[in-house]
């Protein structure tokens, strides 16, 4: 998928893309450098999109890890289905997580990449979203999420901050990378 298709995306399905271009390379660097992806046995993505993170989670997982991507879009699962083939993108919202775990026989996931656009959540999804995630980690497991710096203008991007100091322990913030439409960072927690 083009940046062009994406924006049509963006623009046309805004309540739940809410983005109007895919995070750059060097964000994608960052999110999954920080997920303690190398010694994970099942790996969760939420909104992989055109798959900008989802194909570097697989350069940087073991063959033989479990994978599974939830996007809502199907012009996204299709883009990222192609993309990453070896990734299980499933076409289903991210609150339905544990499902798909238990389908699988598998009681928890290792580490929780996020592409969700938090800040522009209401406080029940953020609620349904965040006690998903909680429950699909395992205890120590990493919980990583981007979050666009101008989304701290919002009460809802900094209701997300807090919500994640609430449930999770050892959250930390990134850098900023500035190279990104909109500039953006990365949250880093633990369960
Ligand atoms: C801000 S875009 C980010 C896309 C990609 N991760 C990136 O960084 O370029 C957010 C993505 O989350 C998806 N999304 C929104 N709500 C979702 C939900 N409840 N479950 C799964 N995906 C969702 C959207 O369709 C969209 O693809």
């Amino acid at each position: 998928m083009t940046w062009q298709e994406f924006l049509v995306e963006g623009l046309t399905s805004h309540t739940e893309v809410r983005a109007v271009a895919s995070s750059s390379q060097e964000l994608a660097e960052l999110i999954t450098d920080l997920a303690s992806l190398g010694d994970a046995n099942a790996v969760i993505e939420l909104g992989p999109g055109t798959g900008v993170f989802t194909e570097k989670i697989v350069e940087k997982t073991r063959v033989g890890s479990t994978f599974l991507a939830f996007e809502v879009n199907a012009r996204f699962v299709a883009a990222t289905r192609r993309r990453c083939p070896r990734c299980t993108v499933l076409q289903d919202s991210a609150v339905h997580a544990r499902k798909h775990l238990d389908a699988l026989g598998l009681q928890h996931c290792d580490s929780v990449v996020s592409g969700l656009p938090w800040a522009s959540f209401s406080d029940n999804e953020q609620d349904d979203l965040l006690d998903a995630v909680f429950d699909a980690l395992r205890p120590g497991g990493t919980f990583v999420a981007f979050a666009y710096v101008p989304g701290l203008l919002l009460q809802r991007g900094r209701d997300f901050r807090r919500k994640l100091h609430a449930r999770f322990s050892d959250v930390e913030q990134s850098h900023v990378v500035w190279r990104n439409m909109p500039p953006a960072f990365v949250y880093r927690a633990v369960r």
